[in-house]
């Protein structure tokens, strides 16, 4: 199974606190490690998160680089406990523009996980759907590959084994996708749930998992 989460309200949790934007991310980022191990519990096999869009450059600096520092702290706190549990770390997105420091400690995660095979965590960081699918348009057209099906396609996005999420979950209460993920979503069940990020908990994820279950049995058989 995989499950998908667009990771929204950092901000207003915070603002509803009294606290600075910067310390509902710290929250979220708390988030990640709790939610993959629920995971790996759970038997989910892998599990996205969005943790920094294309479209976040637009936010101010000091929020950008909290976001940058924070999935560098996570990583280089986080690594050898997730090696040790199973975890496989995945970066999908662009390394464009992406500080030297964030990029270096991205391929350091891959390196130092890639024999892990409890669960995958794939982290979608200076992502955009559309980009994505740009992207692999751009390498085809640069191989002169003219035979074109849906697998082949498939076989150039950023993680290609990866099977198409089962789940995508948004919290905050917001009903957009956000560019995340465009190509892979097209049969996935979508759950918004009306609860910032910070305040994500276990019950949370298996209700939902638990109503997928009941979304399929009603439309799989007759
Ligand atoms: C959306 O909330 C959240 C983000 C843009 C950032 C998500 C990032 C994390 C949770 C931390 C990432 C860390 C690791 C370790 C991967 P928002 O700021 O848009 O909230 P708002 O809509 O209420 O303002």
């Amino acid at each position: 199974m995989h499950v998908a989460i667009i990771m929204d309200g950092n901000g207003r949790w915070a603002k509803e606190r009294g606290l600075p934007r910067i310390e509902g991310h710290r929250r979220g980022a708390m988030k990640v490690e709790d939610v993959t191990e629920w995971s790996a519990d759970l038997g989910i096999r892998y599990l996205t998160l969005y943790a920094f869009s294309t479209e976040n450059w637009k936010r101010p600096w000091d929020e950008v680089s909290f976001l940058f520092n924070l999935f560098v702290e996570f990583m280089k706190k986080k690594i050898r406990k997730m090696k040790r549990e199973g975890v496989r770390v995945r970066v999908i997105g662009r390394k464009e523009k992406l500080p030297d420091e964030v990029v270096n400690i991205w391929e350091w995660a891959e390196e130092e996980t890639k024999s892990n095979d409890k669960i995958d965590l794939i982290i979608a960081l200076n992502y955009g759907g559309r980009y994505e699918i740009l992207d692999a348009v751009r390498k085809i057209s640069s191989e002169n590959i003219t035979e074109i099906d849906e697998d082949t396609f498939r076989s150039y996005l950023y993680a290609p084994d990866v099977p198409d999420p089962d789940i995508v979950i948004r919290t905050s209460g917001e009903m957009r996708i956000s560019n995340f993920l465009l190509w892979q979503i097209a049969y996935s069940e979508l759950f918004f749930l009306k609860k910032y990020w910070p305040d994500f908990n276990r019950e949370d994820l298996e209700r939902v998992i638990d109503e997928f279950r009941k979304r399929h049995r009603r439309f799989g058989g007759i």
